[in-house]
């Protein structure tokens, strides 16, 4: 299928996924934007790529505050926004804005910056993909009351409930703006031997870091990025659902919380005050 050249920012583009993803799309002839946050590996893509790219430590709002700026001065047309960055953290730690680092990473600064972009995405009629992952379901205890993780604080269970913000963000968005020309989806990418759980202590770090059981329980970083292409490249609403949750290029209810309109709704108000 011939798709017409479409301009692409992808998230978390340094590595993993949202590399493997950059380089395929480049590869198919799309205009592709990285962002990342080492400058050294978003600059050595972007001169394999011959790509633009954008920082941002996602840790910090005010670094996705510029970066949503640089984003709406150099383009005046994005097709797509690939919210990629994320991942699992160490022991809980606080940001500079106050935030407990695992859901900021994962869910607040990527909603900041997709907030702070919709009047680009709405004139281009954008679609918005979230990299979520199956761990929402296996993981996330999503206590609206408690989106900071201050209660029994654990890795696993932080990077869940982010990932869960991922699929209820997606259909909160589809709620309001799917009327106005957004198309959104969420994907789970796969079990992929990337970067990931490098920087964290939980256990999960041996299956992603230990060279025999990497081998035998991932993919491809290449394999990972097959549905963000797939959605990315897609016609919402013809090849893929708008405000769906995907695995394996199939729509996927995941869990009640990720299904329940009343969270999606009061996870989209909370999160518009925490970055007001
Ligand atoms: N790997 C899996 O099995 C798996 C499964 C389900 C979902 N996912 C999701 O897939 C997405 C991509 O992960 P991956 O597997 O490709 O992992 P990865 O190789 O570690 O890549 C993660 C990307 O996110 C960026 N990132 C991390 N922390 C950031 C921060 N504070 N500010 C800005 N960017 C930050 C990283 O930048 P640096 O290069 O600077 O670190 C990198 O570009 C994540 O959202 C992850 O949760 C992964």
């Amino acid at each position: 299928m011939h798709v017409d050249p479409r301009t692409i920012v992808i998230t978390g583009a340094s590595d993993g996924i949202g590399a493997a993803a950059a380089r395929e799309l480049t590869a198919r002839g799309h205009r592709v934007v990285l962002v990342g946050r080492s400058p050294e590996k978003t600059r050595a893509l972007a001169a394999e790529l011959g790509a633009p790219f954008h920082l941002a430590d996602y840790a910090e709002l005010d670094q996705v505050r510029r970066l949503a700026a640089e984003l709406a001065a150099a383009y005046p047309r994005i097709d797509v926004l690939a919210n990629n960055a994320g991942g699992i953290m160490g022991d809980r730690t606080i940001t500079v804005d106050g935030y407990e680092k695992t859901f900021q990473v994962n869910h607040l600064a990527g909603f900041l910056l997709t907030t702070l972009l919709l009047p680009t995405l709405v004139a281009s009629d954008a679609t918005v993909i979230q990299t979520s992952s199956r761990a929402a379901r296996a993981f996330g205890r999503f206590d609206i009351e408690d989106l900071q993780n201050e209660k029994a604080y654990s890795p696993h269970v932080a990077y869940g409930n982010g990932k869960l913000a991922n699929i209820l963000f997606t259909r909160e968005l589809d709620r309001r703006y799917a009327d106005e020309g957004i198309s959104t989806a969420a994907f789970h990418p796969g079990i992929v031997g990337s970067n990931f759980a490098s920087d964290t202590t939980h256990p999960m770090r041996f299956v992603y870091h230990t060279p025999l059981i990497k081998n035998l329980f991932t993919t491809s970083s290449s394999k990972g990025a097959e549905q963000l292409v797939w959605l990315a490249e897609g016609q919402p609403g013809t090849t893929w659902e708008r405000g769906e949750y995907y695995e394996k290029q199939k729509v996927v209810a995941s869990s009640a919380h990720a299904r329940d309109d009343g969270l999606a709704r009061r996870l989209w108000d909370e999160s518009e005050q925490m970055v007001a």
